[in-house]
């Protein structure tokens, strides 16, 4: 049988850090509050596009397999922040990893992008439609933030990551998943004014309220990641005891603490990174994974779960053996072009947009009566 081992990984964080205490400056808030309610300490902010923290994260990961650009037969891009919906994200990374002619395409799950590229590349590989993919996870979200609502402000940063895989016959990487969405609970987490009904309309792009409801949505991601924790551990026959460490998808450090208590995983098998990115949607399980490897958290043949859950609302778990290496065969030499601004700084224009926000009422997106 074909499985898709994960060979490659690598991350690229922007290198500004917007603090708790930047954001107290510009909101009505404090570092003792999103500390205590969210466990994050600061996050990131970028000063480039989507597509050059998705190039570099690639760039890494492919270095770390030893697999060149013009190998690469599949490139999924997860994400819900864009550049351009058309063309696509992937196709921008092929160009750049001069991977032509391979297949490339985006997946939107909202927070879950990743996980859910990652189980529709291993299954392309599984039935021999590609011998490999490159599977990405990226997210810009500071332009498309509404700097001035701290419930949501708070909570998010950007960064990339991204993992290769490689057809094996061994029994490794993706084991079992379970997939879910509670589309009832769709409207808990809208961005309202990203996407096309709102085009036309009178609203400037990239201007944006958010439609937010956190308990709920806290509500639905406990239930929806602990269950799928079960059915994926369950599918694979095994016991929350064999899972060696959980790469969980971090949005506040209460949810991941009630998933694994419902899970019967110790929190010392849970890796977080909370505390220094916060939640930087598609890109961080993957950017957690990176960060396990390189804080040696794990080790060859080790058992891995990795849930989360995003917009939609969206929901799942992964099953993954790792294989036997766990160290990156090269190193890239591609790196971010050079940041010397503060993230305040970056972060001007979009605050300026604090004095022009979509005002309720004032746009009627299609589908709305
Ligand atoms: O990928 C999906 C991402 N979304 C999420 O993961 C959201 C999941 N939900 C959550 O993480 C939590 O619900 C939040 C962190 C968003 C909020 O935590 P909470 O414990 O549910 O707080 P709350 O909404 O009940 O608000 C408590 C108080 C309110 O004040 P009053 O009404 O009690 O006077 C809020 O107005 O905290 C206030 N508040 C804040 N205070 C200071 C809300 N945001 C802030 C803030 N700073 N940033």
């Amino acid at each position: 049988m074909t499985y898709a081992a994960i060979t490659g990984w690598g991350k690229c964080l922007p290198p500004a850090v917007l603090s708790n205490r930047d954001l107290a400056s510009i909101l009505d808030t404090s570092d003792e509050w999103i500390v205590s309610r969210t466990g994050i300490h600061e996050r990131r902010i970028s000063h480039v596009g989507l597509e050059e923290l998705g190039y570099v994260a690639a760039a890494r990961a492919l270095a770390a397999a030893g697999l060149t650009g013009s190998a690469v037969e599949l490139i999924v891009f997860g994400t819900c922040s864009h550049d351009d919906q058309v063309p696509n994200m992937a196709s921008g990374i092929q160009r750049r990893i001069g991977a032509q002619p391979a297949a490339a395409y985006d997946i939107n799950t909202a927070c879950t992008s990743f996980l859910y590229g990652l189980s529709t590349a291993t299954a392309l590989i599984r039935t021999g439609v590609v011998r490999n993919a490159l599977v990405i996870g990226a997210e810009l979200i500071s332009p498309f933030m509404d700097w001035a609502d701290r419930d949501v402000a708070v909570l998010f940063g950007d960064g990339a990551a991204a993992v290769v895989l490689e057809a094996s016959e061994r029994t490794e990487g993706v084991l079992a998943q379970k997939l879910g969405c509670y589309g009832d609970a769709r409207e808990i987490l809208r961005v309202q004014g990203m996407g096309g009904r709102y085009a036309n309309r009178g609203v400037l792009y990239g201007v944006t309220r958010w439609q937010f409801e956190g308990q709920e949505i806290f509500r639905r991601a406990v239930q929806g990641m602990s269950s799928a924790c079960d059915a994926a551990l369950a599918q694979s026959n095994l016991k929350a005891d064999a899972v060696d460490l959980v790469v969980p998808h971090q949005a506040n450090l209460r949810i991941i603490e009630a998933v694994a208590r419902r899970t019967h995983v110790p929190m010392e098998k849970v890796f977080l990174t909370i505390q220094r990115y916060g939640n930087m949607s598609s890109a961080t399980v993957p950017v957690a994974l990176c960060d396990a490897l390189e804080e040696g958290r794990v080790h060859p043949g080790a058992l891995l779960l990795m849930p989360s859950f995003g917009g939609g609302l969206s929901f799942c778990a992964h099953v993954v053996r790792w294989g036997s290496r766990t160290t990156a065969l090269h190193t890239s030499a591609v790196e971010l072009p050079p940041n010397d601004r503060p993230a305040l700084e970056i972060l001007r224009d979009c605050l300026a947009r604090k004095t022009r926000p979509i005002a309720t009422g004032a746009i009627t997106p299609f589908g709305d009566a």
